[in-house]
């Protein structure tokens, strides 16, 4: 389905990010069917977003939690089929070395207890030539959000917990998120 059918579809808590996150993932250029982790499923925006973009998605979040419902969404729009959800949590995943080309977090980083942990379970599942993307709020985002929920986190910027890994950090601002794209240097 085209993105603005589906963002007809979906209503507006779907479309609030889907514009930032559609032009993020469109500048990344990854090729049709490649497989990509999205970590910290919640209502399914990002997944959704990315089955849209054609790639095979596996999805998840902690067992027995349960953040929203991605599943009647992702039905609406006729892409549950790209869509597997496996539950994990991201300090230790139950992926296989080497198997992503691109991990996402949208809005999920913050939340994760032990981020170097985390961090190191993306290294392992992401192969040589992946990327790692971690979309954030701006302190502007958290600030929108407290207005709905008072306890929210404050953002986090992962450049605090990535000084000492050899990646290229690359980042999209907007006003409300920004997204923070890491890939390997690799001296051929
Ligand atoms: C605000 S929601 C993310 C929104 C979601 N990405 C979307 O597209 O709708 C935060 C998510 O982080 C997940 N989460 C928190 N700690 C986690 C962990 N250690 N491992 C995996 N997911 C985690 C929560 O279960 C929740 O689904």
């Amino acid at each position: 389905m085209d993105f603005s059918e589906a963002k007809g579809i979906l209503g507006d808590e779907f479309s609030r990010d889907a514009d930032f996150l559609s032009s993020v993932v469109s500048k990344l250029k990854l090729v049709k069917n490649s497989k990509v982790l999205d970590v910290g499923t919640g209502r399914g925006h990002m997944a959704i977003l990315l089955a849209l973009h054609g790639y095979q998605v596996i999805t998840g979040e902690p067992e027995g939690v349960n953040w929203g419902d991605w599943k009647t969404p992702a039905k609406k729009v006729n892409i549950e089929d790209m869509i597997t959800f496996k539950p994990f949590n991201a300090e230790k995943m139950p992926f296989e070395d080497i198997s992503f080309d691109a991990i996402f977090l949208y809005a999920t980083f913050h939340h994760i207890g032990n981020k170097k942990l985390a961090l190191n379970e993306f290294l392992r599942v992401m192969k040589p030539k992946g990327i790692l993307i971690i979309i954030e709020l701006t302190d502007e985002g958290v600030e929108v959000v407290r207005k709905r929920w008072k306890g929210h986190p404050d953002a986090v910027d992962p450049r605090a917990y990535t000084k000492d890994l050899v990646f290229e950090v690359k980042i999209i601002e907007s006003k409300y998120l920004n997204a923070y794209i890491y890939s390997r240097i690799i001296n051929e």
